[in-house]
């Protein structure tokens, strides 16, 4: 049926629960979000967004004056819900490749509980990002208490958050054979009836290939990205221009044109704990070999930090020790305020690390990298940061730094030297306002 409201939980309010709550309501159902973090819930209630998003703030401020989204740290209140989206985090586990599974379990078991004491049915929809073969291990959890679990793995973007939940490129549901399956699947379709109206794509696998799905996605975007730096590595060694020849070879549509940008490589909550936990399932499985390129894919990634702490110890030499760094960006790309994984912090604090006087600014991170990097000085404003440098780093492609005028920042810095470590700038028009500019893979 198509139009059904349908109420609905969203367990876990990080980046995903918090914006498919808040788009889910918009998109007319009842919603409630529930978290164990109570600063976390009174934010959320607040009308206050705990991270920077696009769009999402205005979209939270419109669900809860809709009377349709409510958020709590007590799982009893949705009690009376038809369907439970799992969207907690699956971080890396310390010391290790794995993924920490222990908050979808525990999850897990709560949703399965309540809905034991309802004695209503249910369907259970895990979201998270999961190693395969963790829905066939819950399944049974799910299906002792007479509820369905889907696994519907989510694509978004951080910086496209909503449209990518309202607008993805595609559903996937894995689901059970059989009537249970096509049952709890009649009432996902209740929940997306809008994005199915509009021909979105939605694909019916078995559970392992929806994990897979997600994890394949991941690890071939990163593998795009490590193989272009990996590129960038050959054309510093030739005189070659990385920019040039990706520009080359994404003409051709098989290739296509996207995620081949060059520069100090992927960062964040996704890419690289992702391959990593699909390496450690792999050898799980035995199957070491198959995903092997993942280990390059990582250590390609990394390198690409080190060749910007090589670059600033070959320009500032002897000086490196007590000079001026100004890091332009501290996310880890911009429209977001995300500092998991960041190459941009990682770079800033070896920098500092080796004795250079660094100073960081970021148009929206900057609260976030006081409270886990409180090390790193930190400027406002870009001028500051720039004031008397000896070196610039643009570590994260913020519009603000793109478009920076090369003769007023010129006049900022006592040396006008800069790393662009995204290759957003343009170097004939930089050099001409007297910068020597460092790109990564341009000459
Ligand atoms: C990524 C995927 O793109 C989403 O489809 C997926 O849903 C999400 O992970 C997830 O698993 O939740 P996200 O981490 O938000 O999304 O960021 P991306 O836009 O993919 O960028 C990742 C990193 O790659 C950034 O640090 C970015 O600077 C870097 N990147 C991207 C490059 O270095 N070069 C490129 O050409 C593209």
């Amino acid at each position: 049926g198509y139009g059904v409201l349908v109420r609905i939980a969203v367990i876990g309010c990080g980046y995903l629960g918090a914006v498919h709550a808040a788009c889910m309501a918009d998109l007319g159902h009842d919603v409630v979000g529930v978290d164990l973090d109570p600063g976390r819930i009174a934010a959320l209630a607040a009308g206050r967004a705990p991270f920077h998003e696009p769009g999402f703030p205005e979209l939270l401020g419109r669900a809860l004056s809709s009377g349709r989204l409510t958020f709590t740290t007590d799982l009893e209140e949705a009690a009376r819900v038809r369907v439970f989206f799992l969207c907690v985090g699956t971080p890396q586990l310390p010391g290790s490749n794995a993924a920490d599974l222990s908050f979808v379990d525990d999850a897990v078991r709560s949703v399965a509980a309540l809905v034991a004491a309802s004695g209503r049915t249910a369907v259970v929809v895990g979201k998270s990002t999961v190693p395969v073969g963790t829905a066939a291990r819950l399944a049974p959890l799910v299906e002792a208490v007479g509820a369905t679990l889907i696994w519907n793995p989510e694509f978004l973007r951080e910086g496209y958050a909503v449209r990518d939940t309202l607008t993805p490129n595609r559903i996937v549901y894995g689901l059970p054979d059989g009537e249970d399956g096509a049952a709890a699947q009649e009432i996902l379709d209740d929940v997306y009836a809008d994005q199915l109206r509009r021909q979105i794509p939605r694909l019916t696998t078995d559970y392992a290939t929806a994990e897979l799905v997600k994890v394949a996605a991941n690890s071939f975007l990163a593998t795009k990205i490590s193989f272009i730096n990996a590129m960038a590595e050959i054309c510093e060694l030739t005189g070659a221009d990385v920019t040039q020849l990706a520009g080359a070879i994404g003409m051709d549509d098989r290739i296509g044109k996207k995620f081949l940008q060059a520069g100090i490589g992927f960062g964040g909550g996704c890419l690289p704990k992702d391959i990593r936990a699909f390496t450690a399932r792999a050898e799980e499985l035995g199957a070491h070999e198959s995903v092997g390129f993942l280990r390059e894919v990582d250590k390609i990634n990394l390198r690409r930090r080190d060749r910007v702490v090589d670059l600033a110890k070959q320009v500032l030499g002897e000086r490196l020790v007590g000079a001026r760094v100004a890091v332009l960006g501290a996310a880890f790309k911009p429209h977001s305020d995300d500092l998991r994984d960041s190459p941009a912090v990682d770079i800033a604090t070896r920098l500092q690390g080796l004795g250079a006087d660094v100073v960081v600014t970021d148009p929206a991170a900057l609260p976030l990298l006081a409270r886990l990097h409180p090390a790193l000085s930190q400027a406002e404003q870009a001028e500051d940061a720039l004031r008397d440098a000896d070196l610039v780093v643009l570590a994260t492609e913020w519009r603000e730094y793109v478009v920076m005028d090369p003769y007023d920042a010129a006049e900022l810095v006592r040396t006008p030297v800069v790393i662009d470590g995204r290759n957003v700038l343009n170097p004939a028009r930089w050099r001409r306002a007297g910068w020597t500019y460092l790109g990564l893979g341009r000459p």
